[in-house]
């Protein structure tokens, strides 16, 4: 008791994202080609038994928030099982997730009884065109019926995330805020960030904060938040005076490393203390060797110590993570 993950900086990790899977059942332009990826073969992915060891290691090390995140969460078989396990661990971490809601309308309410607490949910645009260009999948209506599905079974506050892209849903953003405030969801912009597999990313080309700012403040009325933001990514304003919030997440023009709380397992059981790390901790083979608890807590200790201070995205020696997102989890 009293070991935390602690970094160089002071900073303590309470936050663990946990990749289940890197496969997707979207083909989004700005994250994977085409035709896909090389997914992990499953002999390589951790079991539930395996990713619960794991996280229950790190809720003795001060853990207490579990984002489930993928490639897809919802196509791992039998997520509600894994959230179940989660959820009995001791103390009980806070359990949300990231995804494209693709599964949702069916999967909601099972993994709310199975402890999950929050969604948040992947839509760029709400024009089917668009999304089913972006995509290349034509599932608007799915994502639409998840995120219902979402708020039905009380997985609440509903959040909705969207990349902000250039020609392609920019001119949009004010037309999603209103669909989400119609709706009740949260919806926050996210800036683009160079983890792409295909490695296309140009600074020149990314949408940032100040610009959906200024086309949200066409529409409507922004000020910022009173509370505090401490470690999380967005930075929030009411819309129109409240209660409704906006937010971005502006991790290129703004970044928060500074009050980073997070640390990311990959589906294959490899530790990273930042999306943007050029280094992981192979955990899987020692859990397959039999490691104790204490030799497991030990080698993400000594991991988070080495986190460095930022992404480093405007360093002139700036190179991309080896994975792409959606093989290290969002
Ligand atoms: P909340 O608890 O609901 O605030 O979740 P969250 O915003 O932390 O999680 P979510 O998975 O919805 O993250 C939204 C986006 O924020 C991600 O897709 C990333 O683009 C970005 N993000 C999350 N964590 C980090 C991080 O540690 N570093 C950077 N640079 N971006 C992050
Ligand atoms: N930059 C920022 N966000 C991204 N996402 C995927 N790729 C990127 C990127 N390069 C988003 C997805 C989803 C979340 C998991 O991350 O759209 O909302
Ligand atoms: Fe944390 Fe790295 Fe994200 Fe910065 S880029 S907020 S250090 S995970």
């Amino acid at each position: 008791a009293g070991r935390r993950l602690v970094d160089g900086f002071g900073r303590v990790a309470s936050d663990l994202r946990v990749s289940v899977t890197d496969r997707c059942n979207l083909r989004c332009t700005y994250c994977m080609p085409a035709e896909g990826l090389d997914w992990l073969p499953k002999p390589e992915l951790l079991t539930f038994e395996e990713l619960t060891r794991v996280i229950g290691v790190a809720v003795e090390l001060g853990v207490t928030s579990v984002r489930l995140t993928g490639g897809e969460p919802l196509l791992r078989r039998g997520l509600p099982e894994l959230v179940r396990q989660i959820a009995a661990l001791e103390p009980r971490p806070s359990i949300a997730m990231t995804t494209n809601g693709l599964g949702l309308d069916r999967l909601a309410a099972p993994l709310r009884d199975a402890g999950l607490d929050r969604v948040n949910v992947s839509l760029d645009t709400v024009d089917r065109a668009a999304f089913a260009d972006l995509t290349r999948r034509d599932r608007l209506a799915d994502v639409v019926a998840g995120l219902a599905a979402a708020a039905a079974a009380g997985l609440s506050p509903v959040k909705v995330n969207a990349v902000a892209m250039r020609g392609v849903n920019d001119e949009g953003v004010a037309d999603l805020l209103q669909w989400c405030l119609d709706r009740g969801y949260e919806l926050r912009f996210i800036e683009q960030m160079p983890l792409d597999a295909q490695h296309a990313w140009q600074r020149s080309s990314m949408v940032t904060q100040a610009e959906v700012l200024e086309r949200l403040g066409e529409r409507f009325t922004l000020t910022p938040t009173p509370q505090e933001r401490g470690s999380a990514p967005a930075q929030t304003w009411l819309v129109d005076g409240g209660p409704a919030i906006v937010g971005v997440i502006a991790s290129v023009s703004q970044p928060f490393c500074g009050a980073c709380d997070r640390l990311r397992l990959t589906a294959d059981g490899q530790l990273r203390s930042c999306l943007f790390a050029r280094t992981e901790d192979d955990l899987r083979t020692p859990l397959r060797a039999g490691a104790s608890d204490d030799e497991l807590a030990r080698l993400m200790m000594t991991l988070v110590a080495g986190k460095k201070a930022g992404h480093g995205i405007d360093d002139p020696t700036f190179l991309q993570p080896s994975r792409p997102m959606s093989a290290i989890g969002g």
